[in-house]
C-alpha cells in the first residue's frame, strides 16, 4: 500500500526557541488506524496541526496524497478532514448548518443527501435542527467530526476525541470510526486512553518530547514487548532469594512474600515446570500461583519511562 502522509524530517520550534517536534518521519499507509501515543506535551497536537497545515513547520516536508503541504497547500488540505483538539464551535449555529458550512468552506457544491449521511452515521440526525448550545459535550464532539467529515476526506485526523466523553459514547464513536475505515477512510487519532488504541487501532506510533520513539505494527507490538508475569505467592516471607534459584531471573516482591518471574509465552519452553521443581527443591511452600499478561498500557510507560532513565 502507498503512503497516503509522508512527513520527512519535520522539526518545529515554536517562537522562543522550543522544540516540539525533533526531526520526525513517519509514513502512514492509506486505509490504515493509526493511534499516537504521548504524554501531555509529547508534541501530538503540533504534528497533526503541521500535517493539516495550521501550523508551519521549522524545516522537514509533508506530503498528503503527494502533495506538498506548502507549495501545493489547497490540494493537500481538501484531502484532510481535522477534528481539532479543542471545541470550537458556534453555539447559535444549528447542527445541520454547521456541518453544511464546513463543506462549504472546501469550495465543494452544496449536498444535503451527503450531509445528511454523515449526521445519521454520527447518529445527530435527530439534532439537525438543534442549537449546538442545547448540545452535551459528547454530541459536540460527534458535531465537530461531522464538520470534518463534510467534504469528504480520504484522511482524517481526530485529535483526543473521546476526551470528555462517556464510556458509551466512547464505544459508539469506536463503531463510527470502524465504519469509515471501511469505506477507506485514513484514520490518525491521538488519545490518552491506551485501551482505545488498544481497540481500535492498526498501527501505534509512540511520541516522546518531539520525537517518535516506535512506529509498530500493534498486534506485533504486543507479541514482541507483551511479555507474562508468573507470581509465585509463598507461605512464608522471604528475606533474599535463595542461593539455589539464583540462576532464575526472578524478583522479590517487596514484603518477601512473593517471587515475580518474566518470560515470553511465545518462546517454546517458558522454563515454569523447571522453576516450579526448582522451588520446591528449595523447601518453599506455595500459597498461589498468578500469571498476567503485560497490556499495552505498561509497555507504553515502560517505553516513556526508559527514555526518561536514558536522557
Ligand atoms: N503555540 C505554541 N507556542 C509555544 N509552545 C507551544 C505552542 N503550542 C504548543 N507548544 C508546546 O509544544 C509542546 C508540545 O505541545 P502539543 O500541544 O503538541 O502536545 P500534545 O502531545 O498534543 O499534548 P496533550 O496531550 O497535552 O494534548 C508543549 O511543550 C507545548 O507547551
Ligand atoms: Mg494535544
Amino acid at each position: 500500500m502507498a503512503a497516503i502522509v509522508s512527513v520527512q524530517n519535520l522539526t518545529k520550534s515554536y517562537e522562543g526557541g522550543f522544540t516540539a517536534l525533533d526531526d520526525v518521519s513517519l509514513d502512514i499507509e492509506e486505509g490504515e488506524i493509526i493511534a499516537l501515543l504521548g504524554p501531555n506535551g509529547a508534541g501530538k497536537t503540533t504534528l497533526i496541526s503541521t500535517i493539516c497545515g495550521i501550523t508551519v513547520p521549522t524545516s522537514g516536508h509533508i506530503l498528503v496524497g503527494g502533495h506538498d503541504t506548502i507549495t501545493d497547500f489547497r490540494a493537500a488540505r481538501q484531502l484532510i478532514g481535522l477534528v481539532p483538539q479543542e471545541i470550537n464551535l458556534e453555539p447559535f449555529e444549528k447542527v445541520r448548518n454547521a456541518v453544511r458550512f464546513s463543506r462549504g468552506l472546501f469550495g465543494l457544491g452544496r449536498d444535503d443527501a451527503h450531509i445528511d449521511k454523515v449526521l445519521a452515521q454520527l447518529s445527530l440526525s435527530d439534532k439537525a435542527g438543534n442549537q449546538i448550545k442545547t448540545l452535551s459535550g459528547g454530541m459536540k464532539r460527534r458535531v465537530l467530526i461531522a464538520k470534518a467529515l463534510s467534504h469528504e476526506p480520504r484522511v482524517l485526523f481526530l485529535d483526543e476525541p473521546s476526551a470528555g466523553v462517556d464510556v458509551e459514547l466512547r464505544k459508539d464513536m469506536w463503531q463510527v470510526v470502524a465504519d469509515l475505515k471501511k469505506q477507506g477512510v485514513t484514520i490518525i487519532l491521538t488519545t490518552h486512553y491506551i485501551e482505545e488504541a488498544e481497540a481500535i487501532a492498526d498501527r501505534i506510533a509512540v511520541i516522546n518530547k518531539g520525537q517518535i520513539l516506535l512506529v509498530e505494527d500493534k498486534e506485533k507490538l504486543m507479541e514482541r514487548m507483551g511479555r507474562k508475569t508468573l507470581r509465585i505467592e509463598l507461605t512464608e516471607p522471604l528475606e533474599r532469594i535463595p542461593e539455589s534459584l539464583s540462576s532464575w531471573d526472578l524478583e522479590l516482591a517487596p514484603d518477601g512474600r512473593a517471587l515475580i518471574y518474566h518470560y515470553d509465552s511465545q518462546s517454546d519452553s517458558t522454563g515454569i515446570t523447571r522453576l516450579l521443581a526448582a522451588v520446591r527443591d528449595a523447601g518453599l511452600q506455595l500459597r498461589d500461583l498468578q500469571t498476567r499478561q503485560s497490556s499495552l498500557e505498561e509497555i507504553f510507560v515502560g517505553l516513556v519511562h526508559g527514555e526518561d532513565d536514558a536522557a
